[in-house]
């Protein structure tokens, strides 16, 4: 028996996603919009399913509008929502994603109960917080529930820095907590090239902290730097093989630890809201929180974070 997993949203996100889960055969996949896009999923869906025997994947893709075709699936992505349209405010974008992400998560509920369920939606703590909030009352607990960004956000941290020091990504590791945001927090004491953390790198003449603070403000920006390029939209390609990664971390069991936007309870000081930590991934979802010790710079970095996702949470109705 194949795991099915549903993406929620068949927009680029949602669809860019489904082509890295394909191709990684983590399961067959199911691609959810609403009625108003009609046969859309479909068409795409078949799209993805016709590549299979060029890439040599057996994935079946199916496309639908109907909630029924997504029973029993064991991981849920929701990328389903509106982006920010010129002219609107940022409350206008908080409410009609809480109505949009509300509604997917009732009918996760309903259909899936024993689901793992990824949120990619923004404002993207918020919109897990929300999700979460609905699937509670339906007896999720909060490992089964977690919003995806630090995968992102480090990924761009780690681009510049294989950028900056001309080495493979692979060299790289970077810890991006905190919201997803302009505050997010890049932690470069924790960010490492070739297991050598940055300030260390700094030390040995290999850069300088004026390039490592360019490197930082880059990482938060990430996402309007790709914005202003692409005009209309923003990112797809990264945020789908960031939420590729998380699904197959849960699917095979792997225990990754990244940074996941998952329910604090008194971690890190913050309590009653979703935010970016150190999580371990596995087959039971966000299994144990990582609390990393922070200085007071960062401690300080994490708590203006905070303050703007709560900002964020207070527009919630
Ligand atoms: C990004 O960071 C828009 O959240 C999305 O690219």
């Amino acid at each position: 028996m194949r795991n099915k997993i549903t993406v929620v949203g068949a927009g680029f996100v949602g669809a860019t996603t489904a082509h890295w889960l394909a191709e990684r055969e983590l399961g067959d996949i199911v691609l959810l919009d609403v009625p108003m896009t009609e046969s859309m999923p479909k068409g795409k869906a078949l799209d993805l399913m016709q590549a299979g025997p060029v890439l040599g994947y057996d994935t079946h893709i199916t496309g639908t509008n109907d909630y029924a075709d997504t029973k029993g699936s064991s991981i849920f992505v929701v990328t389903a929502g509106l982006a920010r349209k010129p002219g609107m405010t940022r409350e206008d974008l908080v409410s009609t994603n809480q109505k949009i992400v509300t509604d997917v998560a009732s009918n996760i509920a309903a259909t899936s109960p024993d689901a793992i369920v990824i949120v990619v939606t923004n404002p993207l703590d918020t919109m897990a917080y929300v999700a979460y909030k609905v699937l509670h009352e339906h007896g999720f607990d909060k490992n089964r529930v977690m919003g995806q960004a630090g995968v992102l956000d480090s990924a761009r941290m780690r681009t510049f820095m294989a950028m900056e020091f001309k080495c493979s990504v692979e060299n790289t590791h970077a810890f991006v907590l905190g919201g997803h945001g302009d505050e997010m927090v890049p932690l470069v004491r924790y960010s490492t090239v070739a297991g050598i953390p940055i300030p260390d790198l700094v030390k040995m003449g290999m850069t300088t902290q004026e390039r490592v603070d360019a490197i930082v403000q880059r990482t938060r920006g990430g996402g309007a730097e790709i914005v202003n390029l692409l005009k209309t939209g923003s990112a797809y390609f990264a945020p789908g093989a960031s939420v590729a990664e998380m699904v197959e971390a849960i699917i095979k069991d792997r225990k990754l630890i990244r940074p996941v936007a998952t329910y604090l309870d008194g971690e890190y000081g913050l309590k009653d809201m979703f935010f970016g930590v150190p999580v371990v991934l596995g087959g039971a979802g966000v299994e144990k929180i990582i609390e990393v010790e922070l200085n007071d710079a960062e401690r300080s970095m994490m708590n203006k974070s905070a303050e703007l996702v709560r900002g964020t949470m207070s527009v919630l109705k």
